[in-house]
């Protein structure tokens, strides 16, 4: 794609036959959502999937052996199949891996399911190394300062270089040879730049480390494929993608999941209880206790089938060119500072920046008096703005479902605050 959309590209962003689709967005034509980021909105799909779930098949799954909860336990089933496809997590008969799907809340809880149990299959200790990046969400981070302060592993980071790259030396240089684990994110959330996770997973396995990949910034809006990214890993959120909230997804290879023990444990996890000891349920319900999110799972899977209906090729390029919009208008602004790449299609979903003399909350909450949604503080990455220089900063974050004017309301907006405190221009 050419670094500044060229008219016709305009006249994609222009048009919007999405919105439709999301009551929130349809039932309030004056809101210009600039946060998906931090949680998409969700298509009437997704809505009517989680009702239709309650109204046509609420049971327990897995617990009953009647009709509703055996569908309850298939909704499930479908589910886990369905993302299985959507990531590329297939066997070598091109068969989704479904019970390589783990459900859990959130990325976050997937991360800490790993930090939790990765340790002991890797027996790490003293003198190991888990390498994470500084560009980190603090799910992918405390969990790690947390396993090793615990075993006295050492934390390693790796550093992006002035262009916000983490470069093939960087990631030779500190994915050494006593590294164990290596944990990455996809695409930063404050950034907006796509790692070469690739090039990390080659390297963890070069140097006999596993490798884990946050996807909860990618899945949304690249074709994420997990035989091609070669990472062991991937933990993403359903929520980001315009699925329901509270649905967390972790796929892993099979053998090692099976050889991981539990995070949680009671119900369901279980095949057999004595008053001493427990044997434990093979994956996926070994990490699963208690009762599932069966409508949020039934409701993810309409999620898929709707993105995917649209094509996730197309979502990828409209947003790739709504980003690089995006970007455009602030590099307008002799005001604003982006903080990330200045090269606009290096921009995956998020753009950060800050508006000069203007604190980021003061901007979003005057923005807000407008009717406009964005982001600002810390972005739950405080490492990674301390390393930049940065105490907090805004961020502004496409979906699909956003057009061209709501990025020309927020440059509007931008300047309404910057005439607040500067005096009108
Ligand atoms: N991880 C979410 C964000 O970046 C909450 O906003």
């Amino acid at each position: 794609m050419a670094a500044t959309p060229t008219p016709s590209q305009l006249g994609q962003i222009e048009q919007n036959p999405y919105k439709a689709d999301f009551p929130l967005l349809a039932n309030n034509p004056e809101l210009v959502f600039l946060d998906s980021a931090a949680t998409a909105q969700r298509p009437a799909a997704v809505l009517d999937a989680q009702r239709s779930f309650y109204e046509t098949m609420n049971a327990n799954p897995l617990r009953g052996l009647y009709r509703l909860s055996v569908e309850a336990t298939q909704a499930i089933d479908a589910a886990r199949a369905h993302i299985a496809s959507f990531i590329g997590a297939t066997d070598d008969a091109d068969k989704p891996q479904k019970n390589a799907i783990v459900f859990t809340r959130n990325a976050s809880e997937a991360l800490n399911l790993l930090a939790r149990t990765l340790p002991q299959v890797v027996e790490l200790g003293p003198g190991d190394d888990v390498v994470i990046s500084i560009m980190e969400h603090h799910s992918n981070l405390i969990p790690w300062q947390q396993v090793c302060a615990a075993t006295g592993a050492n934390l390693v980071y790796l550093r992006p270089d002035e262009d916000f790259c983490i470069t093939n030396a960087e990631i030779e240089a500190k994915i050494g040879p006593h590294a164990k684990i290596v944990s990455v994110t996809h695409v930063s959330n404050v950034l907006g730049v796509a790692n070469d996770v690739a090039a990390i997973a080659a390297r963890a396995h070069e140097v006999g480390a596993l490798c884990i990949a946050d996807g909860a910034q990618s899945v949304p809006h690249v074709s994420v494929n997990v035989r091609e990214l070669g990472c062991d890993f991937l933990a993403f959120s359903a929520h980001k993608m315009g699925g329901p909230l509270g649905i967390g997804v972790l796929w892993g290879k099979p053998e090692l999941l099976d050889a991981m023990p539990p995070f949680l444990t009671g119900g369901e996890m279980i095949d057999s209880v004595t008053e001493t000891d427990a044997v434990w349920s093979p994956v996926p319900q070994k990490f699963e206790a208690g009762t599932q999110d069966a409508a949020g799972s039934y409701a993810t899977d309409a999620c898929l089938s709707y993105l995917q209906q649209l094509g996730m090729d197309k979502i990828e390029e409209r947003e790739r060119l709504l980003a690089a919009y995006l970007c455009e208008r602030l590099q307008e602004k002799d005001y604003i500072t982006i903080v990330g790449p200045s090269q606009p299609e290096r921009h995956i979903g998020a753009v950060s920046f800050d508006v000069a003399g203007v604190h980021p909350h003061d901007v979003a909450s005057i923005l807000d008096m407008q009717g406009i949604c964005i982001r600002a503080g810390h972005h739950c990455a405080q490492p990674l703005l301390s390393y930049l220089g940065w105490h907090s900063t805004c961020r502004a974050s496409v979906a699909f479902y956003n057009d061209k004017s709501d990025i020309d309301r927020l440059a509007d907006g931008l300047d309404q605050v910057w005439g607040i405190f500067n005096g009108s221009r």
